[in-house]
């Protein structure tokens, strides 16, 4: 079986991982107030790179500026942001990683408060953010706009020098707000069955590819369920197949737990990831991430079918996590961490009071 420490070849591009630990997207809260990059942020993110990490992600970052979720974000939609990203590139690829941005934007997430305009998403809904009242239903020149502004970010993130954008379709934000049959009750093109609701994100991905450069990769992530919003196993199934045939280069699976089966299945033997690498293994590389702490669960989840694994929480706690994938006993500690610990592998106060969210992370 292959081993988490062995390189992967992304077919079409031809770009290559020195392994298949990748730095899942982590919002840190730690950019500046018009986006751009922070010295933190940069900083937390080199260090991974420097800890062995094949690909390193960033944050999720707003492609418009309506579409911001929350304060300190990062943000891939003026040109202004350019040269941190560019920077930051360089950097990544100076040590040996490739680099992808995960672009995104907040659709009924992203409060008035932040964005002073009521936020858009595929039908009027309720903000979870209680301040935030409700979307109003995007029209059909705002879809076509909307389209547009993930294709110019990810244009930006090219020019910038990054690898390939990641295209945030899961967690509930507005390209997952299409895909969801709860937030998503359009009568028109852009609504009605998953072929219907996949339509945007499929707009999306034809609207980047026509303004990148062929040898930049184009991956996307989706919840393998997100019932509170009506996605749900078997339309994320259908969609994936319809995202290899879109010619995407990664699909990355965000499944909190790899370690157990659907919830529509509870009973089912097979681990989400395995759901998927029956259905399109080998067709496209999959990313699956989700409660990854040690190298062993790394390889089980390789044995699930995924060719990459994301690791997010135990790459906050050790930095250098990726540099241990050779060796299958490596168990890192887990939380809670002191400050100090954290600080040490390269957080700033703000993103270690902003891990206080995650219960039992930080002493
Ligand atoms: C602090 C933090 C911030 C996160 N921010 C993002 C994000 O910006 N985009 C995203 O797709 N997922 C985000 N996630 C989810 C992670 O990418 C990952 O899927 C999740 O933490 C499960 O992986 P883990 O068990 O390795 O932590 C975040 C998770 C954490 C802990």
């Amino acid at each position: 079986m292959t081993a988490p420490d062995e390189s992967f070849k992304f077919s079409r591009t031809g770009a290559v991982s020195k392994n298949r630990a990748v730095l899942a997207a982590m919002t840190n809260k730690q950019s500046n107030v018009d986006g751009t990059l922070s010295e933190d942020e940069i900083n937390w993110l080199l260090r991974r790179a420097d800890g062995g990490f094949g690909i390193v992600t960033t944050a999720a970052s707003h492609v418009t500026a309506s579409g911001q979720g929350w304060e300190g974000e990062m943000g891939v939609w003026g040109d202004h942001h350019i040269d941190g990203l560019t920077r930051l590139a360089d950097e990544i690829r100076k040590r040996d990683a490739l680099s992808l941005a995960q672009i995104f934007h907040g659709g009924m997430r992203a409060p008035e408060e932040i964005t002073g305009v009521q936020p858009i998403s595929a039908s009027e809904n309720p903000c979870s953010e209680a301040e935030c009242g409700h979307s109003r239903e995007a029209t059909q020149e705002e879809i076509e706009d909307l389209i547009s502004s993930f294709g110019d970010a990810a244009a930006r993130c090219a020019q910038a020098g990054f690898d390939g954008v990641e295209l945030h379709g899961a967690h509930g934000y507005l390209i997952c707000q299409f895909l969801g049959e709860l937030t998503n009750r359009r009568e028109d093109k852009w609504g009605g069955d998953i072929e219907s609701r996949s339509r945007f994100l499929l707009r999306i991905l034809e609207d980047v590819r026509l303004k990148v450069p062929e040898d930049f990769l184009i991956g996307v992530r989706i919840s393998p369920e997100y019932t509170k919003i009506g996605v749900r196993i078997d339309d994320s199934l259908a969609l994936s197949e319809k995202l290899v045939e879109s010619g995407i280069d990664f699909l990355h699976i965000s499944c909190w737990d790899c370690f157990r089966p659907p919830s529509e299945f509870p009973e089912d033997s097979r681990m989400l990831t395995e759901w998927f690498s029956q259905r399109i293994g080998g067709a496209i590389p999959i990313i699956s991430t989700g409660a990854i702490w040690s190298t062993s669960d790394a390889q089980a989840v390789m044995g699930h079918g995924a060719d990459l694994v994301g690791v997010a929480r135990a790459a906050v706690g050790h930095a250098d996590w990726a540099s241990h994938v050779h060796n299958p006993e490596y168990e890192p500690e887990g939380p809670p961490f002191t400050p100090q610990h954290l600080r040490e592998q390269g957080l700033s106060n703000t993103f270690v009071e902003y891990m206080r969210n995650w219960k039992g992370f930080v002493e």
